[in-house]
């Protein structure tokens, strides 16, 4: 038997009878105030500037006070991302966090920054798809909104990695920051070239042993600390993102020409520039934040669109690829026209 592929290779907005589609209709980040370099952290544990920046692109990250949980910084970019659309909490029906930090194991991060809103109408829910949570939810809003079951979706990543970490294990403590991200989006019937074109998400659970956090709310009292075997997760993400970005191109006849931007999770720089080169991008072509930002997991990809949105390097009606990969492991990819 064949089973259905978990491509979402659908005909592509494009088509005039398949209305509604899903369209980007603001975007918004928050990133802490504080700020920690490389020499901070060397000053505390056997790293250095050098080191860092060598293997990761990365100078510095932001980090959460305790007053910045994942519920206060999802609101916050939530209505930065309201605000660019131009409409009230009022427009919201549904709201999809991808978080690996909720503030507690339930209620669920999207329905206290529902509350936080002050949206009384709809649907939230949290997805756990680590790095990759931003490209399920995005693929999940748009074949919500394309049945019919929702039409102004907010999607958030929203993460504080910082209270996860073992601070005193290098090879994990130096590679990631917090923050939110988030995009609303909208059924729109009006604008059929734009929007999300398709998403393409995947799996594979063999893999879980390579990067996860250790000891869960439904364990025992053991403190949660990120664990990952960098080498492994390196090697596969290359692979698996590779496979995603031509997945996604193939699905909709299109080639590395056809777009303007890459605006991949920002885990390591030199991943990012595998991936610019594999799809023949001019460097100025990828959104980089992860130089400044580190690694912000479900966070990354949105606060990377809020940059390039604000700074006006992204848009209406240039094309844009997302693609992730995280614990699970889990990735994906998406075609977007802004
Ligand atoms: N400072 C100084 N030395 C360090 C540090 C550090 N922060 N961390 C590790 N080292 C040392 C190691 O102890 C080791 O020393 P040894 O040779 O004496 O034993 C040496 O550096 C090499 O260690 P490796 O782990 O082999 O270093 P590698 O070149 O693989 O780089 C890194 C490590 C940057 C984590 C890399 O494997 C990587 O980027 N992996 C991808 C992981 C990732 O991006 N994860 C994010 C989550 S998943 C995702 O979002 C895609």
């Amino acid at each position: 038997m064949t089973l259905p592929s978990t491509t979402s290779d659908r005909a592509p907005c494009t088509t005039p009878d398949r209305a509604p589609c899903t369209t980007v209709n603001g975007v918004g980040g928050y990133l802490p105030e504080r700020i920690v370099t490389n020499d901070e952290l060397a000053s505390r544990i056997d790293t250095s500037d050098a080191w860092i920046r060598e293997r990761t692109g990365i100078t510095q990250r932001h980090i959460a006070s305790p007053h910045e949980t994942a519920t206060f910084m999802g609101e916050q970019a939530a209505r930065r991302a309201l605000d660019a659309a131009g409409v009230g909490p009022d427009a919201v029906d549904a709201i999809i966090v991808g978080t690996s930090t909720p503030d507690q194991g339930f209620p669920a991060t999207a329905v206290a920054i529902q509350g936080a809103l002050g949206v009384t109408r709809g649907f939230a829910f949290d997805l756990s798809a680590a790095c990759s949570g931003f490209v399920y939810g995005v693929s999940i809003a748009d074949a919500m909104i394309r049945a019919g079951q929702c039409h102004g979706v907010l999607v958030i990543g929203t993460e504080v990695y910082s209270r996860i970490l073992n601070w005193q294990d290098r090879g994990t403590c130096v590679l990631f920051g917090d923050g939110a991200g988030a995009v609303f989006l909208r059924a729109n019937t009006e604008h059929a070239d734009r929007g999300i074109i398709s998403t393409h998400i995947h799996a594979d659970g063999r893999y879980g042993d390579i990067l996860y956090i250790d000891g869960a709310t439904g364990q025992t009292a053991k403190p949660q600390h990120l664990v990952m075997n960098g080498r492994e997760v390196f090697r596969h993400a290359v692979g698996k993102l590779a496979g995603a970005v031509d997945e996604a191109l193939a699905a909709n006849h299109l080639t590395h020409n056809d777009i303007d931007w890459l605006v991949p999770h920002q885990a390591n720089l030199r991943i990012i520039d595998a991936m610019g080169k594999r799809l023949n991008l001019r460097p100025e072509q990828v959104v980089i934040t992860v130089d400044r930002h580190a690694n912000t997991s479900a966070a990354s990809i949105p606060l990377a669109l809020d940059e390039a949105v604000r700074d006006g390097r992204i848009q209406p009606g240039h094309l844009i690829l997302i693609e992730a990969l995280g614990g699970g492991l889990t990735w994906g990819s998406a075609l977007i026209r802004f």
